[in-house]
């Protein structure tokens, strides 16, 4: 989405995430800085005057993970923020979000030691932080926003011509009727082949936005971790007819997928087999480009975690004469 307004297009951008929707979707209606600071400035002023949120009925993780005064904050811009329908509320849930957990040694993460990509299981992560005596930093919420608001907005809001949706692949041309034969460039990484569960690993942060207070599964994304190869495909050919009718006649799609337990020529085949068989006449323009992952950030709290070992990006493109 960013990438594409900084480059002068127009931009549309569905994920069936909420959480990718909220992020998506500050960027591509960003508010200006002034406006984002008198939000916060209110927000905190309603705070004082709130009385302190629901600790009690949480889980005991949440004890472990954030400082009393940091959660009773956190509660109160869960409960307040409208990140559904106030772009600038937006935007500061999409902060909140991006703050939400990550490394107790930088002063802009409101948690105990975790990544900041994929919030670790609420036992796991309470049994790490008694074994290596680590407690929640006190942070104030107000003070982190403020500076992290800055640093996003120093530059100005980022061009308009951004629409986000949060909708499942397989019906996405439906949100969007008037692009109908009219996009030109789809660049998508849809969930790599047995990899990853977005859910689990996102769990913090979808509780921030009225999630479970726990881990879910396929609650919000049956589709993050096909295990078996030929249910993932025939996912993907769905979500492909999904998007076929917004395809315009120079239409691009570029692919970035993952796998594991298999080889990257053979994904680049399954994934060049299921476009044939569901975008007529595009082929691929060019071999793919392979290239091998290391030193994932979650590999220190979790010794052992058996991840992707390649990314592969595809080009496709209609072949003439086809
Ligand atoms: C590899 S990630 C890519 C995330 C993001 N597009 C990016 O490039 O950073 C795969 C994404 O697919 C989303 N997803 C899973 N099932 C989906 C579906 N049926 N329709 C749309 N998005 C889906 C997940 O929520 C996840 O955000």
């Amino acid at each position: 989405m960013l990438q594409s307004l900084l480059m002068g297009r127009r931009a549309a951008a569905a994920d069936i995430s909420p959480l990718a929707y909220c992020l998506t979707a500050a960027k591509a209606e960003t508010p200006a800085l002034e406006g984002v600071l008198s939000e916060l400035e209110a927000l905190e002023e309603l705070w004082r005057s709130s009385e302190t949120g629901c600790r009690a009925v949480l889980p005991e993780f949440f004890r472990h993970a954030f400082h009393a005064a940091t959660l009773d904050q956190i509660l109160f811009l869960r409960d307040r923020l409208n990140w559904r329908h106030s772009p600038v509320q937006r935007f500061i849930a999409a902060l909140c979000l991006g703050s939400l957990h990550g490394e107790t040694r930088s002063p802009n993460y409101f948690s105990n030691q975790m990544p900041r990509t994929i919030a670790t299981k609420p036992d796991y992560s309470v049994r790490y932080w008694a074994a290596h005596g680590q407690t929640a930093p006190e942070r104030d919420v107000f003070t982190v926003l403020r500076s992290r608001a800055r640093l996003r907005l120093s530059s100005g809001a980022s061009p308009a011509g951004g629409r986000a949706a949060c909708r499942d692949a397989r019906s996405v041309a439906g949100r969007w009727p008037d692009l109908v034969g009219r996009v030109r460039l789809v660049v998508t990484s849809p969930p790599y082949l047995d990899v990853t569960r977005y859910e689990e690993d996102q769990w913090l942060r979808l509780w921030f936005l009225g999630h479970e207070p726990r881990p879910t599964y396929s609650q919000i994304s049956p589709d993050d971790r096909h295990t078996s190869p030929d249910h993932y495909w025939a996912f993907l050919r769905d979500a492909w007819r999904g998007l076929a009718s917004l395809l315009g006649e120079d239409a691009v799609l570029v692919c970035r997928l993952g796998a594991t337990g298999c080889e990257p020529d053979e994904l680049a085949a399954d994934l060049t087999a299921s476009i044939a068989d569901t975008l007529p006449g595009f082929g691929l323009a060019g071999a793919p480009r392979v290239s091998r992952i290391r030193g994932r950030q979650t590999r220190s709290f979790r010794p052992g975690s058996r991840g992707c070992l390649y990314e592969l990006d595809a080009t496709y493109r209609r072949c003439s004469g086809i």
